[in-house]
């Protein structure tokens, strides 16, 4: 099977087709009947070691609108609190007979261990591993970016060329900002990274992105603007800003948002810290598409899922609305 770990694997025509197969999902999803059966008999299992909201329910939807038996799995409550193992738990879900395995863990790595282990035969889908990657919050993030900077069609097969993306805050910590500036530099965006010193990665030299200390000169020049919590679990205490510092700087309130040219979007994968790196103004203002992003990942993890387990032609969005 193949297997979706890292935004970064992806080639220009791989995150095309996802983006494109997103948009004729994003269809049926306009029906009064918002199911095909494209995944009818197959089993797709969420296994969550990680907590989660907006990735779980959303896989959880994808899955469900494509007549998949959707099994879900939390590490809290489970046996992987008397020990068990990434290996033991992965060989029950074996038996249980899944074809995908959706997986969110604290380690780096865990869905590439998972994918080339041979413990299991199924497609595994990373959901977000440690600091590494998220690679379906990235294509949901693209895709949202292409219906709104791009146009309402989204034009299939166009994609954001020349577009400037700037992303705000934790990046030390942002398996969201790893993933995004992969997929958006493969997808030919311009992206510039905003952080405290103290929040950039070791060795960012390397990504193919800009890295700026000054958010009010950043501002004027961006089409989105992508902000992100601090992750305080991830961090010793000992070096959590003070909210206020920390909202002072590098916090989007309206001032700030006046700054950004009028077509351009506040973005946040979620969850959001009100007050810290958003104010609730901004975060409700009709510029933010956080609620549109969570959206927008059903379509789009429909695609992946239906990319990756290799769902009929005959059930494909459009040939169901012609056979209704
Ligand atoms: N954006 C995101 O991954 O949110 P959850 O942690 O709620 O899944």
């Amino acid at each position: 099977p193949r297997h979706l770990i890292s935004a970064a694997d992806l080639t220009r025509d791989d995150a095309v087709l996802i983006l494109d197969t997103a948009e004729e999902m994003a269809r049926v999803a306009d029906r009064p009947i918002k199911k095909l059966p494209t995944l009818r008999g197959r089993t797709v299992v969420n296994l969550f070691f990680e907590d989660s909201t907006r990735t779980r329910i959303s896989f959880e939807a994808a899955a469900k609108r494509l007549s998949a038996d959707v099994i879900n799995f939390s590490a809290k409550g489970s046996s992987v609190s008397k020990g068990e193992s990434l290996k033991d738990t992965a060989l029950t879900l074996e038996a249980m007979g899944a074809d995908a395995v959706v997986i969110r863990h604290g380690a780096s790595g865990a869905p590439y261990r998972l994918a080339t282990s041979g413990w299991i035969d199924s497609a595994v889908v990373n959901a977000g591993d440690g600091t590494h990657e998220h690679p379906t919050q990235a294509l949901l993030d693209a895709f949202t970016m292409r219906r709104r900077l791009v146009g309402p069609d989204a034009g299939i097969g166009r994609d954001l060329d020349g577009r400037r993306i700037t992303i705000v805050g934790d990046i030390l910590h942002s398996r969201v900002a790893r993933s995004n500036v992969h997929l958006l530099h493969t997808l030919g965006a311009h992206v510039t990274l905003v952080a405290p010193p103290t929040l950039v990665p070791v060795g960012v030299e390397q990504w193919p992105c800009d890295v700026s200390y000054r958010l009010d000169d950043v501002l004027p020049k961006s089409d989105a603007v992508m902000m992100l919590r601090v992750q305080r679990e991830r961090m010793n205490a000992a070096y959590f800003p003070t909210e206020r510092e920390y909202s002072r700087r590098y916090g989007l309130d309206g001032e700030r948002m006046a700054r950004m040219p009028e077509h351009a979007i506040v973005m946040h994968p979620g969850p959001m810290v009100r007050g810290m790196e958003i104010t609730a103004a901004v975060a409700d203002s009709d510029r933010c598409t956080a609620v549109e992003q969570v959206a927008n990942g059903v379509s789009t993890r429909m695609a992946v899922l239906y990319l990756l387990l290799g769902g009929s032609e005959t059930a494909l969005p459009s040939a169901a609305a012609r056979t209704e």
